[in-house]
């Protein structure tokens, strides 16, 4: 049986499973590989973001829009809705995978949601 979300442990396992797809992936691994250098500081980064998104706390310091409107840059307008459905179906499978429980509906809404952000922000960027 799966076991529920229920401390920091539990997603940093969840974030490196879910970067080793996307690192693998053939249409999207090649943003994240050719933008991390510091594999180690990006997966605690990410375990400290999503570990406040789900149990509060302020160890994530940074700026998600930002960072992504740097990335899309970077990468000349080539990501859109396309990649953004790529990744959200990697995290939701990761969690589907790994765990059970209200926690897992909880990251995937989050996720959902906070990719419209990131894709509305990077969107306005253009102009
Ligand atoms: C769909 C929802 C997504 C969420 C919730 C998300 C979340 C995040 C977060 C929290 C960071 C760390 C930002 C920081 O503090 O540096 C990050 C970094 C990054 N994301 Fe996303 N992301 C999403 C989609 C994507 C997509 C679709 C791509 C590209 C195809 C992408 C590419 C990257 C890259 C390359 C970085 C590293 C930026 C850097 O370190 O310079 N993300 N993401």
């Amino acid at each position: 049986m799966r076991k529920e979300i229920t401390d920091r442990s539990d997603i940093a396992i969840l974030v490196d499973e879910f970067y080793k797809k996307i690192r693998a992936d053939k249409e999207i691994g090649f943003y994240f590989n050719n933008t991390i250098t510091d594999w180690e500081e990006h997966l605690n980064k990410l375990t400290d973001f999503w570990e406040m998104n789900l149990f509060g706390g302020k160890k994530y310091k940074g700026d998600p829009l930002k960072a992504h409107v740097e990335v899309e840059q970077k990468f000349q307008h080539q990501i859109g809705p396309n990649e953004f459905g790529i990744w959200l179906n990697y995290w939701a499978q990761t969690l589907d995978e790994l765990y059970e429980g209200e926690n897992v509906s909880i990251l995937k809404r989050r996720a959902r949601k906070m990719g419209t952000f990131i894709y509305m922000e990077m969107f306005k960027s253009r102009s």
